[in-house]
């Protein structure tokens, strides 16, 4: 029987690793990084060009960026960029792809990235109008599309304009992100079906986290709405170090176990995505791992 096919973007390297007490070396980053393509993953989001005051744990994103592309050819690796000096700073290391980062309310766009939004939107749109200049592939995220850390309930109007004006500036991918993991299936499922009416739902991806454990939940939600876009972090790490109260994204070997048993094939192997849990978790010096580790480790 033929299996539809989920696409997963492997988060880990970015959003898993922004967060840390424990700031990864390159070379722990590129071996993560392998034991999630050994693993099967065919696309991550390895770094981000930030300001490294703000983010001292993607500091080396020019060094490690290179290698990944070397080292993982046949890779989709994309990194995120907040304003124009990140895609420069990008584009001088040999990025693929991007990924702007906008959210749908005013505070949070000023805790992140210190903008207001409309001047945030504005400089996505430049930023991926300049990244398209330069033949690179682009996502753009959505954040707080559900609930904002400091304004409450976002209006579905807010998300619904600006995934419609990162659709109009030709974003390949456009990612609704529930920044603070508060989203539930029954929401997820009437937003993404909103959102269809404004966006084609090939190019709609979704990213929660998992902070109140309805994260597999709400991709089941997402995969009946016809999305077929992943973002999941390898062992649950991440966070946003601007959002209060966020925990890390939905496990990749949970995401992974509710697709295959669902029917869906990720190209993606569990025991493959346990050895690169294990590595992190060896590293980060904490324990990790989805709802599902300690079944996935069972003898
Ligand atoms: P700012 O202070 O307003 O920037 O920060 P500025 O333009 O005034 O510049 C200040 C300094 O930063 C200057 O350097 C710039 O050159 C430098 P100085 O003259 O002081 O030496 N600068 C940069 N350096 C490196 N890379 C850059 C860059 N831009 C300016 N790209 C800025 C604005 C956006 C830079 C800052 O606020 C920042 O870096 N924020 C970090 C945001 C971040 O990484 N957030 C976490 C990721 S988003 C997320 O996790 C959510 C997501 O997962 C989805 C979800 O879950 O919802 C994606
Ligand atoms: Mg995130």
């Amino acid at each position: 029987q033929l299996q539809e096919q989920i696409h997963i973007t492997d988060v880990a390297p970015r959003d898993g690793l922004q967060n840390q007490a424990i700031h990864l070396a390159t070379a722990d980053k590129l071996r993560l990084i392998e034991l999630l393509v050994d693993a099967g993953v065919a696309s991550i989001e390895a770094a981000s060009f930030v300001s490294p005051k703000a983010v001292p744990q993607m500091a080396d994103a020019a060094e490690l960026l290179p290698q990944v592309q070397s080292r993982f050819p046949a890779l989709r690796t994309s990194v995120l960029v907040p304003n124009l000096k990140g895609l420069e700073r990008a584009h001088a290391a040999g990025a693929r792809e991007i990924a702007v980062v906008l959210s749908a309310s005013e505070t949070m766009n000023r805790k992140n990235i210190n903008m207001g939004l409309d001047q945030a939107c504005e400089v996505s749109e430049q930023t991926l109008a300049a990244a398209r200049a330069l033949g690179l592939r682009t996502r753009a995220y959505v954040a707080v599309a559900f609930d904002c850390p400091f304004e409450g309930a976002t209006p579905l109007d807010a998300v619904l304009r600006l995934a419609a004006r990162m659709h109009a500036a030709a974003a390949d991918e456009i990612v609704i992100a529930d920044t603070i993991g508060s989203a539930a299936p029954g929401q997820v499922k009437q937003r993404l079906g909103a959102l269809r009416g404004v966006v084609p739902v090939e190019r709609l991806a979704v990213h929660f986290h998992d902070t109140r454990g309805m994260g597999v939940a709400n991709a089941w939600a997402a995969l009946e709405a016809g999305v077929r876009r992943f973002d999941a972090s390898v062992g649950g790490i991440g966070g946003c170090p601007f959002a209060p109260g966020a925990a890390g994204n939905v496990a990749t070997e949970d995401l992974v176990l509710m697709a295959e048993l669902s029917g869906f094939a990720t190209g993606i192997s569990l025991p493959g995505l346990v050895a690169a849990v294990d590595f992190a978790q060896d590293r980060l010096q904490r324990p990790l791992g989805g709802r599902a580790i300690t079944w996935l480790r069972r003898p």
